[in-house]
């Protein structure tokens, strides 16, 4: 029988962080790895989820085990996404190209990044090409007119829906950025918003600069409503922590909030996601799906976020160190890994549907 000579060697997707530092070394490692300041949070959104407890049922009938789901009329094989992340040509020579064949090969939703290497037209190609569903993140940009535009060409391009990311009117801290000086975006190709009219010319000097060329530090509610009203498909938020943000965004219109940190590489010291999920939760009430992401790397940690009432979840860094190992493979194997790990911990846990992962399974809820 043949074997896949990446499952041979990677059993967990925590393997291929080593690899995949050695592979990008230097200042695109730093930029990958990295989160802001002290990185409290980083280490945070790992261990945090690693510090719930399971309480699982036993003598149930899991012969079976069911991981579908569907959002926004979107069915799906299982709940894993791939988050969106910057310029993947910087870790692949292959690009979102490989990326997307590997989202295909592992039944994963892709998220395309604002900030993604491959023009936007290119990636709806490719999309198409393979019959893998997308959706496009968007950053707003300063020039409203310029955003619309984004807006329409990435639903041309095959976009089924948007995911604002409303935690970054500016970065983070990011320190190992600014020593290994690829904190700006200057000279670093980003095709999707090439011709994005950039602000002016500041006379602040670049060690005491805040903003960021390509985030609109501006953006309000309005933004929102007008998204809403000008996108033709439905629009999700990304970047929620507070239970009053979530209710009101749900008020405004949102098809789907997406609890998120950045990968704690925005503001320091913010609570792991697992610990703001329950919360967006409990204000959300069901009325649209909630995701979350940030440090999710075992089957177990998908299973705790839909006991805490996520309907998804999003991997980011895990996806490029498979993506800068292995290309499309290493993408794949990664999404494969924690299905399948997600897929032991539903057998383990008696829950052989999605819908049986409840909050009981977790040993901190109440139970008679
Ligand atoms: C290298 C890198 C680039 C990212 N680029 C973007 C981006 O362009 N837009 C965005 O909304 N989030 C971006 N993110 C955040 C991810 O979408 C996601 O929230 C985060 O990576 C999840 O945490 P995890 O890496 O621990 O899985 C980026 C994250 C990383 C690591």
């Amino acid at each position: 029988m043949a074997t896949d000579p990446v499952a041979d060697l990677v059993v967990a997707v925590h393997q291929l962080e080593h690899p995949a530092a050695q592979a990008l070394a230097g200042p695109v490692w730093d930029y990958v790895s990295g989160g802001a300041a002290d990185e409290t949070t980083l280490h945070d959104n790992v261990a945090a989820w690693s510090r719930v407890q399971l309480a699982p049922r036993t003598l149930v009938d899991v012969s079976h085990i069911d991981t579908r789901t569907e959002w926004l009329g979107l069915p799906r094989q299982h709940p894993i996404v791939i988050a969106p992340t910057a310029r993947h040509t910087s870790y692949c020579g292959d690009g979102e190209a490989a990326t997307l064949a590997g989202a295909r090969a592992s039944g994963a939703l892709y998220v395309q990044s604002s900030l993604g290497g491959t023009p936007l037209a290119d990636v709806g190609r490719i999309a198409a090409s393979l019959d893998q569903p997308w959706w496009f993140q968007l950053y707003i940009q300063r020039d409203r007119s310029f955003t619309a535009d984004l807006v329409h060409r990435a639903v041309a391009a095959g976009a089924q829906a948007l995911v604002l990311t409303v935690d970054t009117p500016t970065l983070g801290a990011r320190d190992r950025d600014k020593r290994s000086n690829l904190g700006s975006p200057d000279g670093v190709p980003y095709p999707i918003l090439a011709d994005a009219p950039l602000s002016t010319a500041t006379d602040v000097p670049a060690h005491r600069r805040i903003y960021n060329p390509l985030l609109a530090p501006d953006i309000t509610w309005a933004d929102l409503e007008w998204l809403i009203a000008e996108s033709p498909v439905p629009v999700l938020v990304k970047g929620v922590l507070r239970a009053d943000d979530a209710d009101r965004y749900v008020r405004t219109g949102v098809a789907g909030i997406l609890v998120s940190n950045h990968g704690a590489r925005n503001l320091d010291t913010v609570p792991a996601t697992v610990a703001a999920l329950p919360g967006v939760c409990a204000a959300v009430a069901g009325r649209v799906p909630v995701l979350v992401d940030g440090g999710i790397r075992r089957g177990t940690d998908i299973a705790k976020a839909i006991c805490l009432g996520a309907a998804g979840v999003l991997v980011g860094r895990p996806v490029i160190w498979g993506l800068a190992t292995y290309g499309a493979a290493g993408v794949s194997h990664v999404l494969d890994i924690l299905r399948t790990e997600l897929e032991m911990a539903m057998a383990l846990l008696g829950a052989p549907t999605l819908a049986d992962l409840t909050p009981d399974l977790l040993w901190d809820t109440p139970r008679p």
